[in-house]
């Protein structure tokens, strides 16, 4: 069955993607991609931090997927801010993709005194057609709302740290309210607390994992969602989460899961 989808203004995105960060080899990474796409992933979610985007670019290329079947996120990493670099690496990116165009393209980080010119870059990149869509990802609303001064077009998604602990309910209202996709990075809290007895009770409730209550959590929020596994059985089990639904009584207890829990790096004191 297909993955659910949401609309990126004339095109979708597919609801699940295949975070990659720290998959480090390429048999490792091969393993996980055909998983993935056995498993019915469409999505995947790289950076030019990983240093995999020539993994992702070489597993897709000798697969049996149709490009324009594929979804490719990539990021802009924080040394190719400056304008002249940015072109530099999204050239780079595109050729270790294995593609002429990436799907979705992120600065990764709201970079003081850089970001508001790597804005205008990517919007020139966009331009050329290289890109499909452009965003950004750890932005708060301040990030968000100073970019109103000087962008010609405001980011289509903001890729942050959201989970069941770390609900960010202003920042998921204020993206709502301007059109902006919310994607969640590490929707498992990176496996921090997996004891929570909420979403324990939801599990037995549901006959599901743990992963699969606190992924459906976000699914049913309207993100986009990005688990990381590279274990075959859990990359299946992930998004496996679309033969269930929450009642309002299990929203309201998952509410009250949040706890401010940050497993990743904060933007909250970036000017
Ligand atoms: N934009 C950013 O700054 C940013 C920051 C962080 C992450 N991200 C993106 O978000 C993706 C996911 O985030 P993440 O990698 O930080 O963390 P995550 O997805 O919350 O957690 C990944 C960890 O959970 C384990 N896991 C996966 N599925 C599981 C399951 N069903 N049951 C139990 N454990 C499970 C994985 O182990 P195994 O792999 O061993 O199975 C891995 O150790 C990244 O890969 C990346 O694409 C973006």
């Amino acid at each position: 069955m297909p993955t659910p989808t949401i609309s990126l203004g004339d095109y979708t995105i597919p609801q699940v993607g295949l975070g990659v960060w720290k998959v480090e080899t390429n048999e490792q990474f091969e393993a996980a991609f055909n998983a993935a796409i056995e498993a019915g992933y469409r999505h995947f979610d790289s950076a030019q931090a990983y240093k995999n985007e020539q993994m992702l670019g070489a597993a897709w290329s000798v697969s049996s997927i149709k490009r324009e079947d594929l979804f490719l996120t990539t990021k802009v990493w924080l040394d190719n801010f400056p304008a002249g670099r940015l072109k530099r690496s999204v050239d780079e990116s595109l050729q270790k993709l294995q593609t002429d165009y990436i799907d979705l393209l992120l600065l990764h980080f709201p970079v003081i005194g850089l970001r508001k010119g790597a804005w205008k870059a990517l919007e020139s990149v966009k331009a050329t057609g290289k890109v499909r869509s452009i965003g950004v990802s750890n932005y708060t609303i301040r990030h968000l709302e100073g970019m109103k001064k000087y962008a010609s077009e405001l980011p289509i998604v903001n890729q942050v740290e959201l989970h069941v602990f770390l609900q960010q309910p202003e920042l998921v209202d204020y993206c709502r309210d301007n059109g902006i996709v919310l994607e969640a990075y590490s929707p498992l809290a990176h496996g921090k607390d997996m004891a929570n007895e909420t979403v324990r009770k939801l599990a037995d409730k549901y006959g599901k994992s743990y992963a699969q209550i606190m992924l459906r959590w976000c699914i049913e929020e309207g993100m986009v969602v990005l688990p990381k596994s590279v274990t075959p059985s859990r990359i299946q089990e992930n998004i496996d989460i679309f033969d269930f639904k929450f009642t309002s009584d299990d929203l309201q207890a998952l509410k009250a899961c949040d706890r401010d829990l940050r497993t990743c790096w904060s933007p909250v004191h970036v000017p």
